[in-house]
């Protein structure tokens, strides 16, 4: 069964042909990075226009690279929520126009469950029941993956999101946007040990995450030197807040897999790119039973919609044209 998918929740415009959720086909990406490089972040207005313009061309690519037409689609996968509304919008109503004129079935797909299928694609023995840690941009959830579409949420951040900190902090430290991958990346080498930072904890609630406090001490950091006329070393406190929001992940993440004697662990998410994250749960959690998407497929992509929405349309999620876009929704509801 050949579904082609749709992604347009936030800043990049994708398509992708993905065959019984595993085997993709095709997979392009028109990213907006450059456009919103220039604001130092991505500027909603600019993601819905600049999807707009994509999208044929990026559809098109992506059933010409698969070497298919219309005609050898079985269903039509779209990512309907969560994300930036407008972005969303344009995906979504694309996917219901074609759905009107092919006659084909309009499969809805959670952003966040997209993402966690992502690790279908890269590990084709994988199946649930799982735990996973999705952090992205706008999410940090530990999430139990009981089948492929039923998901009880066991921790989640109270405030910002793993991804929105990375941007943030690699902003206060004048690195480019997108910020994480950046900080990712200057942080090698840097002494993980040379800032002092908090590892805040929710109380009461071990699982839960917040970053907020994390981000404030970093950037009152580098105010104040700023203000003696101290330097920061930008390697040294990249490596030193990377350090913490790990720190922070992976402490709640192995917590939660003792507690609920889950063996099987996987990330997702943009966020699971990071290169200390991934080093620190192959020390941490059984190789064997790791499961983490290769790096092409940690961001936002279509073909881990394709993946997911395989397994909405066997589990019976089938949209009609009512279906809209939803800037929030939890990752174990439908609509
Ligand atoms: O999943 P994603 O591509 O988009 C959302 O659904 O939000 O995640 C984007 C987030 C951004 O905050 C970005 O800075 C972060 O993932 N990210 C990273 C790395 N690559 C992307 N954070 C840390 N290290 C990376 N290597
Ligand atoms: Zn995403």
């Amino acid at each position: 069964m050949k579904l082609l998918a749709i992604e347009t929740s936030c800043d990049e415009t994708a398509a992708a042909v993905v065959e019984d959720g595993r085997n993709v086909l095709s997979s392009v990406i028109a990213s907006q990075v450059e456009e919103h490089k220039l604001y130092g972040g991505v500027v909603p207005e600019i993601a819905s226009r600049m999807h707009v313009q994509a999208i044929v061309p990026v559809v098109k690519n992506a059933l010409k690279e698969a070497n298919c037409s219309l005609k050898d689609i079985n269903a039509i996968a779209v990512t309907h929520a969560p994300g930036l509304i407008g972005a969303l919008l344009v995906g979504v109503n694309f996917a219901k126009g074609l759905s009107m004129s092919t006659g084909l079935p309009l499969i809805p797909v959670h952003h966040l469950r997209a993402h966690i299928a992502a690790n279908y694609i890269t590990h084709r023995q994988l199946e649930p029941p799982f735990l996973c840690l999705v952090v992205s941009g706008g999410h940090s959830h530990i999430i139990a993956v009981q089948s492929y579409t039923k998901f009880n949420i066991i921790g989640k951040t109270r405030d910002d999101a793993a991804g929105e900190v990375m941007d943030k902090a690699a902003r206060a430290l004048g690195l480019p946007y997108p910020g994480g991958a950046n900080m990712d990346k200057i942080s090698k080498g840097g002494n993980k040990n040379a800032y002092r930072l908090p590892r805040p904890k929710v109380s009461g609630s071990p699982y839960d995450f917040s970053f907020s406090g994390l981000k404030t001490s970093v950037i009152n950091t580098i105010h104040n030197a700023k203000q003696k006329g101290e330097d920061i070393d930008i390697a040294d406190m990249g490596a030193s807040f990377i350090n913490a929001v790990v720190e922070c992940l992976t402490d709640n993440l192995q917590k939660a897999a003792k507690d609920l004697n889950i063996g099987k662990i996987a990330l997702a998410g943009g966020v699971c790119a990071n290169s200390v994250l991934r080093e620190r749960c192959e020390k941490i959690f059984d190789k064997n039973l790791l499961y983490m998407p290769q790096i092409e497929l940690c961001g936002d992509n279509a073909a881990m919609v394709g993946a997911q929405g395989f397994y909405e349309f066997i589990s019976g999620n089938i949209a009609d044209l009512s279906l809209n876009a939803k800037a929030s929704l939890p990752v174990d509801k439908i609509n």
